[in-house]
């Protein structure tokens, strides 16, 4: 892309994802020359602000993407499959936040901070990771580099704003029902999830893991450059808004003092250390929710494995597992 003031669209733009999109736009200053909103019939007409201008959203079409520059998809992978490919064939760079093409050899799945040199050899395609993986990776990498990765076991704490806006709505409304003891609803989760942890909230594939779950290891492995990464994953949804959590085992090729590891991580690129075990501070999805780094805490050696660490991050998936690395990749790739 080298056009200096780029028509920009969101497809999605009234999801979870497209909103932080258009709000990061905004917040960063990303040149934007015209910009065209878009999601399905029942928002077309629906006002949103951008710069303090109003922008109507359209309906989300091949033809309103046609003279785009940049399109950010924020939108279902059956959605990106039908239109990512034409709006890259007319010369749109496409940065797609669904899965649709992430396993692609020729597609990049790019964290600015861990691979950012892969998005150059895009093909009009680039692809946002899975939000878990998006925000693992940027704390794996400087450790791996430093002492090469020999196996992670990773367990998720994850929000319900990662299933997208209705999901975050329903989680208010059953928490609401709850307290007045009245029936609570139940479309998007098909359970409770208002106080409850759900490991079932994505499809269990035929290996016997969730599809979440296996988006985590082959995703990481491909971001990472580690195709044979020993992995395992266990992912669950927990009744917190915004920013996923995650508790990761870790275990090096080489010796790595928690001290050395701290040192790494306190200089990495988008990482934040918040580790104050006298005080108890460590990383909260509630305090951390609207915040761009990863941050890292309660880093322990781990006595019953050779060169092994244990770990806690918290990072919100809508900025840094989604809307903010869409917008770095753009931003790189002007
Ligand atoms: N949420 C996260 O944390 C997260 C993180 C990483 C990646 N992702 C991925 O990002 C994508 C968007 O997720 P999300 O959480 O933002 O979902 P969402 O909140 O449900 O938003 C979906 C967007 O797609 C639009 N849409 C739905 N059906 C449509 C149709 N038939 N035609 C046109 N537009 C349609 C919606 O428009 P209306 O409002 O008009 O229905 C809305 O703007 C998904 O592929 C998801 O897997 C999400």
């Amino acid at each position: 892309m080298s056009v200096s003031s780029p028509v920009v669209a969101i497809a999605g733009a009234t999801g979870a994802v497209g909103a932080e999109v258009l709000s990061i736009l905004e917040q960063r200053g990303f040149p934007v020359g015209k910009l065209v909103l878009l999601a399905s019939s029942k928002s077309q007409g629906k006002p949103l602000s951008f710069r303090g201008e109003t922008h109507v959203v359209q309906l989300l079409s091949a033809e309103n993407l046609r003279g785009c520059d940049v399109v950010f998809m924020c939108c279902s992978t059956t959605l990106s499959r039908q239109l990512s490919p034409e709006a890259a064939r007319a010369g749109a760079l496409v940065i797609d936040n669904s899965s649709a093409f992430r396993y692609e050899a020729d597609v990049p799945l790019v964290v600015p901070e861990v691979n950012g040199a892969h998005a150059t050899s895009h093909r009009g395609i680039v692809a946002n990771p899975n939000c878990s993986a998006a925000i693992l990776t940027v704390v794996l990498a400087p450790l791996a580099h430093e002492a090469g990765l020999a196996r992670v076991v990773v367990s998720t704490y994850q929000a319900v704003s990662g299933k997208g806006a209705r999901a975050v709505d329903e989680l208010e409304a059953q928490t609401r029902a709850w307290a007045e003891g009245k029936p609570e609803p139940h479309e998007v989760f098909g359970q409770p999830m208002a106080f409850n942890v759900l490991t079932g909230d994505w499809p269990i594939e035929e290996n016997g893991y969730s599809n979440e779950e296996n988006k985590m290891v082959v995703e990481t492995r491909k971001i990472l450059g580690l195709p044979a990464l020993r992995m395992s994953a266990t992912t669950a949804r927990v009744p917190v808004i915004r920013c996923h959590s995650q508790s990761v085992n870790l275990q090096f090729e080489r010796p790595l003092t928690v001290a050395r590891a701290r040192e790494i991580l306190a200089s990495a690129p988008g990482v934040e250390i918040l580790d104050v075990p006298a005080q108890r501070t460590f990383p909260t999805p509630r305090g951390l929710a609207g915040t761009d780094p990863v941050f890292v805490g309660r880093l322990r050696d781990d006595p019953s494995e050779k060169n092994a660490m244990n770990l806690w991050l918290c990072g919100d998936q809508l900025r840094k597992g989604a809307a903010l690395n869409a917008v770095q990749i753009a931003e790189m790739l002007r």
